[in-house]
Order: structure tokens, then C-alpha cells, then sequence
């Protein structure tokens, strides 16, 4: 049973046709120069963002999400677990990996200039991470000079449960959301949105869904994961209905399995989404190929959210 939902869920089970990819995938050089925007739009970029970034114009984007690595810091032995001695799959890609934190804090810092730069003036910033990082990354930012408009508290309702049981459950990411400067004021923002998705009449900025699993999880020819910390469709879909309008053009600048692109797509945004290694651009193109068919209203429902919180014992 399990062999075979693995199999009907397996990406590149035919190889990826040389179409597909060059619909949609521009492979960056040294000998290009310059990306303008109507070249570039809805389009991945396979290369280093660093050197991608650099050749597209100032002010170009009207929404950045950016979901850089977490500098996880894990110890480089195998790590099973306590009681079933299985091994924990956590996320040890070699993109995960500094020497440091100022080698982690560069990189950021580095990424969020150029980022900076080809925002438009009222443009918004999302940047995602947990607490190993989330917290270097927001004061970069605010050393940058970013105006950090609100922190989003993600509640996962299925976080990777707590073997030892040292300390809490770690079942929280944060999203920074933030313009670029304290000047900025006419930046989209769907009220009515945030009230359908935040929790309690007010919208809170605390949301409550499951982490990407199931048929969404895209996977690799052996059937295991593609990558370690693909986004949920949920949490992306929230991001976007309520910081951008139809026809706006977002950017990822790290864009792993590219859910940035898939859901803006949908959605009626346009996009362009840079990441360093192919065989994740492959699973994008892979991914791109069965368009995604999306709904305004938050899942899970929000009775079962209440109910996940125990929120209905305090009315
Ligand atoms: C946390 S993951 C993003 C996951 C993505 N949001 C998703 O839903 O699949 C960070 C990504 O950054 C990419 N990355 C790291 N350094 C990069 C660089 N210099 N240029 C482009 N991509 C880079 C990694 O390959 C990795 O896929």
C-alpha cells in the first residue's frame, strides 16, 4: 500500500522534457549581463542568487518571500530516535551548513541588500525561519533598515514530535513581514484575508496549519523526499492573498521546490524564482506541469483550528 501511494506521488519517473524545461527555466551565465523584468517573468532562474540578483533592476518586485537556510547547527552524527531507534530525518543538506553564525549572518545580510534593492518602494518582505535563526535574521533587518510590520507565529499542527523530551515541542516557525523602510506606507495588505486565516475575531497573526505532507510532498526517484523543508501550498496561499494584488510580480530568491511560483500561478500573480540546485529546479518543472487548483477559504477550517487550540472551551 505505502510502496504504491510512493510510487503515484514519484517525480521523474520519465525524464524531464527538454520543453518543459526551457518554457520555464532560464540556466544563468557569466556571459549574461542583464535580466530585464519581461525576460525573467514567470520564469525559474538556475543559479546562485547572489550572482542572479545582481542583474535585475532596482524596484523591480512588488513581493518578496524569501525561506533562506536555517543554519539547523545539528551534530554531524546520525540522530535516532530514543525509544524506535529509527533515523530522524531532519533537514542536513549540505545548503544548510555554515561554519559559523558571522558566516550565516553574511550570506543573510548579503541576500537581504540585494533583495532590498530590487523591491519596489511599497513593496512588501516575508522572511521565514525558526528560532535558530529567525531571530539573527530580524535584527539584520532592522540594521538594514526594513520596517518589520509583523511577526506571523506558524503553529504547525503536526511539528516532528519531541523524542527526548528535554524541552517543549517545537511546533512554531515565525514570518517576519516587513517594507523597506519606515517610509513606505501604501503596501498592499488584505484585511479581510487576515481575518478568514488568523485565529479569533481579530485575524491574529498566529496561524494554525500542517506542515507540507501527503500527496503535496513532492518526492525523488527513490521515493523519498525531494527536499527537506518544502513549504505547505496553505502557508504560501496566505502569504500571498494578503500581501498582493492580481497581476503583482513576486520573488524567491532561494526557491527550493518553487511553491513561491506554483501558488502565485495559481493565484493570478506572476513570478520569478531563483535556486541554486537542479534537482530541485527539476522537481519544479516536474511540479509545474499539473496546475494547482486553489480555494480563498483556510484549511483547516477554523472550528477545528478552535478545537486544535481548545479555543471553544474559553468562549
Ligand atoms: C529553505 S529552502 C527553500 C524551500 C522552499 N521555500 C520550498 O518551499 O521548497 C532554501 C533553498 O535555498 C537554496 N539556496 C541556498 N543558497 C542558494 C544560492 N546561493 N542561490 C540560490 N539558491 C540557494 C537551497 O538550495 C534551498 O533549496
Amino acid at each position: 500500500m505505502e510502496e504504491s501511494k510512493n510510487k503515484q506521488n514519484t517525480l521523474f519517473k520519465q525524464k524531464v522534457k527538454p520543453n518543459n524545461w526551457k518554457r520555464l527555466v532560464i540556466k544563468d551565465t557569466d556571459e549574461k549581463k542583464e535580466y530585464p523584468i519581461e525576460e525573467i517573468r514567470n520564469k525559474v532562474i538556475l543559479g546562485d542568487t547572489f550572482k542572479v540578483l545582481k542583474k535585475i533592476d532596482d524596484e523591480s518586485f512588488d513581493m518578496v518571500f524569501v525561506d533562506p537556510p536555517y543554519f539547523l547547527q545539528l551534530p554531524s552524527k546520525e540522530l535516532r530516535r530514543w525509544t524506535v531507534k529509527t533515523v530522524v530525518e531532519g533537514v542536513n543538506d549540505e545548503w544548510d551548513k555554515f561554519s559559523s553564525f558571522e558566516e550565516y549572518d553574511n550570506f543573510i545580510t548579503k541576500l537581504l541588500i540585494e533583495v532590498k534593492r530590487v523591491m519596489k518602494p511599497n513593496a512588501t518582505i516575508w522572511v521565514i525561519a525558526t528560532y535558530h535563526s529567525i531571530f539573527r535574521i530580524g535584527k539584520i533587518m532592522q540594521d538594514l533598515g526594513f520596517w518589520i510590520l509583523n511577526d506571523v507565529i506558524w503553529i504547525k499542527t503536526n511539528p516532528m514530535p519531541n523524542w527526548l523530551g528535554v524541552r517543549f515541542t517545537n511546533a512554531t516557525e515565525n514570518l517576519i513581514w516587513a517594507v523597506k523602510d519606515k517610509k513606505a506606507k501604501k503596501y498592499t495588505f488584505n484585511k479581510e484575508y487576515a481575518r478568514k486565516f488568523g485565529i479569533g475575531k481579530v485575524g491574529a497573526n498566529v496561524w494554525v496549519l500542517p506542515l507540507c505532507w501527503g500527496k503535496e510532498r513532492l518526492k525523488n526517484d527513490k521515493g523519498k523526499k525531494l527536499h527537506s523543508t518544502q513549504k505547505p501550498v496553505e502557508l504560501l496561499k496566505r502569504v500571498i492573498l494578503t500581501s498582493t494584488k492580481e497581476g503583482d510580480l513576486i520573488l524567491d530568491p532561494v526557491a527550493g521546490t518553487g511553491t513561491t511560483g506554483h501558488v502565485a500561478k495559481a493565484l493570478k500573480r506572476d513570478f520569478v524564482m531563483i535556486e541554486i540546485n537542479e534537482k530541485y529546479v527539476e522537481g519544479i518543472v516536474e511540479r509545474f506541469k499539473k496546475p494547482l487548483k486553489i480555494t480563498d477559504d483556510p484549511l483547516p477550517k477554523p472550528k477545528k483550528v478552535n478545537r486544535y487550540l481548545r479555543l471553544e472551551e474559553l468562549a
